[in-house]
């Protein structure tokens, strides 16, 4: 069972400059909150209480005052720096002694997943004991991303960063969940033409091993890259439609601790001073009504 799990929230920001320029993209808000309360709050719904965030050179205070030590959420936060943005897989070299002798998931901080059974499927996944798994997800422009070919019966034929002309739609989204062999895989990796450490190299060493597998995350799942200027206010819109057509806030790191049991209406009351007088603190205050 997977009880760990690593969110990659350093990066340039380089396509989203100048917002990007002083302030981490993972800070950004995404409508009513910041950026990483989306991949936090799905490692957060599969169960995942203890968390390491890496996030650039001098940068940690920001997140800490934000996220603190994470007991605040009834989980384990702890903090890595990563000097520059070295590649993905770098998060498991940086994270070698946070992953221990563990499996782990890893998320990248500026991936956006909602759907019905998203949380059901999340909790497959941490089942996971040998081996790599992936999520897949139709897109209708793969070159921007890794991309999956598979076959009728959904085994993974071949799998390739960012193709120019793909024969698949299949994008690999930035949720992975691996065994703990990817610590001593990562450290043997060495950087592509473009100086970084890639994710598609990784996910080929467990195809070469027949330990590759992936989970579709299927239509009525949205998964959403932050990554463009475009992408990122899509995200904002999708989130503000859907919160203000139903009344439910997406992404709400204090309501899933308190339906996971892991934080009581007190800790909510200390929350809604904590954020002040604002939208986010009404609806805590409506929880805990
Ligand atoms: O979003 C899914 C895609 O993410 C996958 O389909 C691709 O296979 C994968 O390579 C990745 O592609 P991107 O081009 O979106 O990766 P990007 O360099 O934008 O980094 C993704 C996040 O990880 C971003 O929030 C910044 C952070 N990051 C990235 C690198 C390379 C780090 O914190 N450190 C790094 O060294």
């Amino acid at each position: 069972m997977i009880k760990k799990g690593i969110i990659l929230a350093g990066g340039y920001g380089t396509r989203m400059s100048p917002l990007t320029k002083a302030v981490n993209k993972q800070l950004l808000p995404v409508y009513d909150k910041p950026l990483i309360y989306y991949p936090l709050s799905v490692l957060m719904l599969a169960g995942i209480k203890n968390i390491l965030i890496i996030v650039n050179k001098g940068q940690l205070r920001q997140f800490r005052n934000l996220l603190q030590d994470g007991s605040r959420l009834g989980i384990k936060i702890t903090y890595a720096e990563q000097s520059k943005p070295r590649g993905l897989p770098d998060a498991f070299v940086l994270g070698e002694k946070f992953i221990g002798k563990d499996n782990v998931a890893l998320i990248l901080g500026d991936n956006f997943f909602y759907g019905q059974s998203l949380t059901k499927k999340l909790k497959s996944c941490l089942s996971l004991k040998f081996g790599c798994k992936i999520l897949v997800h139709p897109v209708s422009k793969p070159e921007l991303y890794g991309v999956a070919i598979t076959d009728k019966k959904n085994k993974i034929l071949s799998i390739k960063e960012k193709p120019k002309n793909s024969k698949s739609n299949l994008a690999i989204t930035g949720l992975y969940f691996f065994d703990n062999k990817v610590v001593n895989y990562s450290k043997t990796l060495r950087p592509s033409k473009r100086d970084e450490l890639e994710i598609v190299d990784l996910l080929n060493i467990y195809k070469r091993k027949k330990k590759l597998s992936a989970e579709y995350l299927g239509r009525g799942g949205a998964w959403l890259d932050t990554g463009s200027l475009d992408d990122y206010y899509n995200t904002s819109i999708f989130v503000s439609t859907l919160e203000n057509r139903q009344g439910f806030k997406i992404a709400c790191l204090e309501e899933i601790a308190f339906k996971n049991s892991w934080i009581n209406k007190k800790d909510i009351k200390a929350a809604i001073s904590f954020y002040g007088n604002c939208v986010y603190s009404n609806y805590l205050k409506k929880l805990i009504k």
